[in-house]
Parts: structure tokens; C-alpha cells; sequence
């Protein structure tokens, strides 16, 4: 199933765009807060202020002096705002050598009359009953050509509110806005990376020798790369397949001249005077042979190639040479369990991993008393063991430490061409299996260990 928000690593092209659509969404966001921010405020500065214009004018045209000369409105204000105790929003009517007149909302304080000092309607922030105000005013000649002075004001306050509570309410929705642009990008980032790691999890495939080739179809941009990397993969294995070729070739051929070589020395050494030439001849000789066999067995297994596909069913595999080898050494009695391991496979070549084992159940039939086991078993981790045991007299530590050179034999009474340890360590090391030879307290042990690499789980 495609992964879509996986946490991005350090350095990943994942963490780039993540850091790159993070700054473009701040950026994004911000220019529209505050020009939004900007552009409200004016609007509402100005419909604030055209309103307190058109107030103050309708107090003007609703006051008159009465009969006693005294000041009063013709009827009410229409906003009831100028009625109700500190509410904010107040208004002044005063004539010298007149009672003045305010508004009911008015209970304490007195508008500064200053502003209303000619016909034009002016403004500008006083301090008013209840803190700063934003106050407008002008004058007009009275009956007898007094000035009167009307002014009205609203706090400051009021319009910060308005001001103050769209500002929240933008800034809440912005940061929803930016979240869920944030989660969108990131999809879109999953989305567009998604086909890089279908590449690697089919490189993974290859690795561990489930796949051929890089499978799937990819991007045009991701297409070329898994086509020449597959190309490159085909032309690898063919070059070492021709390559193991002819090395099992030019062994072959140097087999026959070798074989004339070492007869015609074996003669010589029964002539008088030649005996020393005809010796070190045939010692050359047999190291020679030694060469051509440890590199034909070479040749003969893949070591070295990936595991292409290939696995290696236990205990199947070890089934055959069991029987083979009991036919081999029929006085001794060969035994195998997998307990745990049921069915498992290991991803190495099964014609190699045969081979190894041969090897080392050969010398334990050659050197038991009486039995040799074969002994499997599986961990949680991926991680299999087998043993080899048998019952025999083992090595010495020298013998030991000198077991896995090419052509070493420690006992000459039993046939064999000292090839096999070598050959196991060889083919051991190209499978990444961990070999180790130990004498038991009842006999001796090789055993060999497969750890599955990281990227395998
Ligand atoms: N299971 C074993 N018990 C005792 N000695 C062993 C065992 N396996 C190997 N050796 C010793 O290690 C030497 C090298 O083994 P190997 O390389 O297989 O050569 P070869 O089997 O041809 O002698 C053997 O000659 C033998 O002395
Ligand atoms: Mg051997």
C-alpha cells in the first residue's frame, strides 16, 4: 500500500520539499493577513467616521432654542446608543450664556468643544468620559449670533473591537487555511516521491534475490535509470558467466600438459641425476594440480554473482547429501533436525550452499568415530545456524589455525586433496555466512551462521 506521510529523513528530497512548501504556505498565509488586516481596517475607519459625520449633522438639524432661549432637541437621536449610561457614545451641545446640553449616556465628564470651532465638520481623538474618543464637531450662529457648538464622540475602543474580534476570527480560519494547505503539500510530496520508493524497494527485491531485474514501470524522469540499471545488471551477469567459463576452460586445458609433465618427471626421477630436478618437478606439479582443481570448483559455483531469485529451502537441502553421504562413509551414522525451523528459506544460491555443506559433512564422516550430526535452528530475527558435529578426535590448535589454507592436510592416512576448507571459507565468505571450526569436549564442530542484512527485513 503506498505509504503516503512517512516521517522524512535528514537530507531526503522528502525533507526539501517538506521545508520548501512549509515557507511558501507562511509566506502565502502572512501576505494575505495582512493585507486582509489592512484592508478592513480602512473600510471600517471610513464607514466609522462617515457615520459619526452623519450623527453629528443630525444633531445639529434636531436642535433649536425654544422660547425661553433655552437649548433642546426637536425629538431624540435615533441611535439608542446615546441613551444608555457610558455606553461609548455621547454627544454635546453647548452656547455661551446657555445651559448646555448632553446626551443621557453622558452621566460624568464633558466633550472638549474645541474641536467644534467652525461650520466645517472636523475631527480628531479627545479624551472623552470613558477614555480616548474619536470626536467630531462644528459650530453654527445661534439666534442672537452666539456660536453653538455641537460635538459628538465615540470611544476609541469600540472601533478596536470591531477591529480586534475580525482579526481573531481571520487568523483562526488562516491557520486552518495554512494546516490544511500544509497536509495537502505533504500528500502531494508522498504522491510525487512515491515512485522512488517503489525503486527502492525493488532494488531491495533484487538484493535479496527475489527479483531478476528492477520490475514496475516508472516516471518518465525514473524510466532511463531503471532501464540502464537492468541493462547494467544483464551485461554484469553475462560477463561473469563468460569469465567463470573460461576459467574452467584454461584449467581444463592445462590438465593434459600438466598430466604428461608429471609423468615424464615421475620417470626422471628413476635416472640417476635427476632424481633433485625430477622431485622439485613433481612438487611444482602437484602444487599446479592443486591450483586447477581449488579454481575449477571455483568456477563451478556462483560465488560472488547475486542470489538472482535463488533460495535455499532448509532442511530440504541437506536431505540428499545426508543420504549420499551415508552412502559415502557407511560405517558411520549421519543424523539431521531442523526442530524451529519448519519451512524456512535463506536467499542464497542452493547449488553453493549444497556444496558447503558437502564439504564439511565429508570431513566429519572421514574424521568421526561413530556419528555425525547436522543440526538446524531458526531465531525470531531471521537469523539460521548449522551445525555439523561429529565424534571425532578434531584438531590441535595449530592444526586449527592452519586448517583453512589451500592445500593443507593435517592427517594423510584418509584420502582427500586438502581443497575442501579452503573451498568452504571461499564459497562461505561470497555467501556472507559466518564459518567457525571448534573442537568439542566430545568431538568437533563447524558451524555456519546466516544473518539477514537490514535492508533484507
Ligand atoms: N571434522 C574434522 N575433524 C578432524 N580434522 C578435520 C576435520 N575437518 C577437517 N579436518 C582437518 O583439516 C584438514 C583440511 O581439511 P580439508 O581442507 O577438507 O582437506 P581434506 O579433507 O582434503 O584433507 C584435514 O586434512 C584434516 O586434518
Ligand atoms: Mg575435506
Amino acid at each position: 500500500m503506498m505509504r503516503l506521510f512517512q516521517r522524512p529523513l535528514p537530507g531526503s528530497l522528502r525533507l526539501r520539499f517538506l521545508l520548501a512548501i512549509t515557507v511558501w504556505v507562511v509566506l502565502g498565509i502572512s501576505a494575505i493577513w495582512l493585507s486582509a488586516t489592512s484592508i478592513f481596517r480602512t473600510h471600517v475607519e471610513h464607514s466609522y467616521h462617515e457615520e459619526l459625520e452623519v450623527h453629528v449633522r443630525e444633531l445639529g438639524g434636531l436642535t433649536r432654542v425654544n422660547n425661553d432661549g433655552k437649548l433642546e432637541l426637536v425629538r431624540p437621536l435615533s441611535d439608542p446608543r446615546y441613551i444608555e449610561p457610558l455606553s461609548g457614545f455621547y454627544w454635546q451641545i453647548t452656547a455661551d450664556g446657555r445651559e448646555p446640553l448632553r446626551s443621557a449616556s453622558m452621566t460624568r465628564g464633558t466633550l472638549d468643544e474645541q474641536i467644534a470651532h467652525s461650520p466645517q465638520i472636523l475631527h480628531k481623538l479627545e479624551n472623552g468620559p470613558t477614555g480616548p474618543a474619536i470626536t467630531y464637531g462644528f459650530t453654527r450662529k445661534g439666534p442672537k449670533g452666539e456660536d453653538i457648538h455641537f460635538v459628538i464622540a465615540t470611544d476609541q475602543s469600540e472601533l478596536n473591537r470591531l477591529l480586534d474580534s475580525f482579526t481573531r476570527d481571520l487568523t483562526l480560519w488562516l491557520v486552518m487555511l495554512g494546516l490544511l494547505l500544509l497536509a495537502t503539500g505533504l500528500a502531494i510530496i508522498s504522491f510525487g516521491l512515491h515512485p522512488l520508493d517503489r525503486l527502492a524497494q525493488a532494488t531491495a527485491r533484487l538484493r535479496r534475490g527475489e527479483a531478476q531485474e528492477l520490475e514496475g514501470n516508472y516516471p518518465a524522469e525514473i524510466a532511463p535509470l531503471a532501464e540502464n540499471l537492468n541493462a547494467y545488471i544483464k551485461q554484469n551477469s553475462e560477463m561473469i558467466a563468460r569469465a567463470r567459463v573460461q576459467a574452467g576452460n584454461l584449467a581444463h586445458s592445462l590438465r593434459t600438459p600438466l598430466a604428461v609433465i608429471t609423468d615424464e618427471a615421475e620417470r626422471m626421477a628413476s635416472r640417476k641425476g635427476c632424481a633433485e630436478s625430477a622431485r622439485t618437478l613433481l612438487d611444482q606439479g602437484r602444487a599446479m594440480e592443486q591450483q586447477i582443481e581449488y579454481q575449477l570448483a571455483r568456477a563451478r559455483s556462483s560465488a560472488g554473482q547475486p542470489a538472482v531469485g535463488q533460495v535455499t529451502r532448509i532442511p530440504d537441502v541437506a536431505l540428499p547429501i545426508i543420504n549420499a553421504m551415508q552412502r559415502l562413509h557407511p560405517d558411520k551414522q549421519f543424523h539431521c533436525e531442523a526442530a524451529g525451523c519448519g519451512m524456512r528459506t535463506i536467499p542464497v544460491d542452493t547449488v553453493d550452499f549444497a556444496e558447503l555443506l558437502s564439504i564439511l559433512l565429508d570431513n566429519a564422516g572421514k574424521w568421526a568415530r561413530q556419528s555425525v550430526g547436522l543440526a538446524f535452528s531458526c531465531d525470531g530475527h531471521g537469523t539460521l545456524t548449522a551445525i555439523i558435529t561429529d565424534d571425532g578426535a578434531g584438531m590441535s590448535a595449530d592444526e586449527l589455525a592452519s586448517a583453512f589454507e589451500l592445500g593443507v592436510r593435517h592427517d594423510p592416512a584418509k584420502p582427500g586433496s586438502g581443497l575442501g576448507l579452503a573451498i568452504a571459507r571461499d564459497i562461505a565468505h561470497d555467501l556472507k555466512l559466518e564459518l567457525t571450526l571448534r573442537n568439542e569436549t566430545d568431538g568437533f564442530s563447524a558451524t555456519l551462521v546466516y544473518r539477514p542484512a537490514r535492508s533484507d527485513s
